[in-house]
């Protein structure tokens, strides 16, 4: 075995989604999209981990598993539950969150847009409608001012990539579209409201870098596919990293790989493992979409802001999240500016129109009694985090 050490200061965190893991958010677009029958949603969020009560608790857990930075999202639905109508309670709930976050020596990693919008954006047109971009940069100058001085981490917004994709395109998430002219409107909103957002953050008290977060994949083309992967890659991932150019950091987040043929997607090989998700077991896949990150953004600094596998197997999470790390290393030790590596997710939680069956968590939680459990892949990771150093077979 040879260590190795990285660099000091390198951010290791886990990651939750508001929506995700609160509980009781009623007042948002996704509440709505999983109680219409016609959605195909497997059930509703509920009270997820009602983690909006129990934040504490779960920081403390993280803090003692070793990590050092917690992401999290604010809920817009709470914080503007109509539009023009701001809640104090709200924004001083978000942050006692980012303080308590701080009283344990963890760096909190602050989103503002995490999927999920107020009812009343969605009704007024949601993210086609490019009067969303100033209702969301007011939405951000509001609670930057309430808690930029706190923030140690700004990702403006999640995945728009995924928003316009899912929920444009393949109509799984709201609005439920299926309309590919909307994809390229919606994704030129996301990119100016991310410019606003990234300009009322840093006008605000503080100092946290500001950048972005994008679903990536490692793109493969297989038998013929290239000029395919390009047409796709370049819609869903490129437009965005040369948007990000001069951003303080670009989030990175990766799953797997995608094997793309002449018409399309071709899915995993026959025989090969897959995760709950469906996705090819494949954790080589973060360090070809850092080196791309990097590079597209014209050398912005990478924050691994997701990777993580969804399984009930945690030996196999261990075994992921070693070979993504690895990945990690290769990309350090060519000199490409990664400043830490966040694991989607510190909690089992709402995935979304899968409901509660996929299994990304550290932490199982009871969905009766809300008892958190930590797995062996938790106390793993969080010793790597606390080492700063991981073990490799030479
Ligand atoms: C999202 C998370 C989601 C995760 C796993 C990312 O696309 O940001 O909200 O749960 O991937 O699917």
């Amino acid at each position: 075995m040879t260590g190795f050490a990285f660099p000091d200061g390198f951010v290791w965190g886990t990651a939750t989604a508001a929506h995700q893991v609160e509980g009781g958010n009623w007042n948002n677009d996704w509440w709505d999209w999983e109680h219409n029958p016609d959605s195909g949603c497997v059930e509703p969020s509920g009270d997820t981990c009602d983690h909006y009560h129990r934040y504490r608790d779960d920081l403390d857990l993280m803090a003692e598993l070793g990590f050092n930075a917690y992401r999290f999202s604010l809920e817009w639905s709470r914080i503007e539950p109509e539009e023009g109508e701001w809640s104090t309670a709200a924004l001083e709930h978000y942050r006692r969150v980012c303080a308590a976050c701080h009283e344990r020596s963890m760096t909190p990693i602050v989103t503002f847009h995490h999927f999920s919008s107020p009812r009343w954006v969605a009704a007024s047109g949601g993210w086609l409608e490019p009067a969303t971009v100033d209702r969301f940069a007011r939405f951000v100058e509001r609670s930057a001012a309430h808690l930029g001085d706190l923030i140690g981490w700004a990702c403006t917004i999640n995945e728009p990539n995924i928003v316009s994709l899912m929920g444009h395109l393949a109509g799984v998430f709201p609005p439920g579209h299926r309309r590919s002219d909307e994809r390229r409107q919606v994704n030129q909103n996301f990119i100016a409201a991310h410019r606003k957002a990234a300009e009322a953050i840093h006008a605000a008290p503080g100092t946290a870098p500001v950048g972005l977060t994008l679903a990536m994949s490692d793109y493969q083309a297989v038998e013929g596919g290239e000029n395919y992967l390009h047409r796709i890659r370049s819609a869903h991932e490129d437009v965005f990293l040369e948007a990000v150019r001069g951003d303080d950091f670009i989030g990175v987040q990766t799953y797997s790989r995608s094997r793309i043929g002449p018409e399309g997607a071709v899915g995993p090989e026959e025989g090969v493992e897959v995760t709950t998700m469906g996705y090819e077991f494949w954790p080589e896949a973060l360090e070809p979409t850092i080196r791309r990150a990097y590079e597209l953004s014209g050398g912005v600094p990478v924050l691994v802001t997701e990777n993580g596998i969804a399984t009930p197997d945690d030996t196999r999470r261990v075994e992921y999240v070693r070979r993504a790390l690895a990945g990690v290393r290769s990309c350090l030790a060519d000199g490409i500016d990664v400043r830490g590596y966040v694991y989607w997710s510190s909690f089992d939680n709402f995935e979304w129109a899968l409901g509660y069956g996929p299994e990304f968590g550290l932490v199982a939680v009871d969905r009766a009694s809300f008892e958190r459990r930590p797995k062996p892949s938790a106390r793993w990771l969080g010793s790597v985090a606390r080492a700063n150093a991981l073990e490799f077979q030479p």
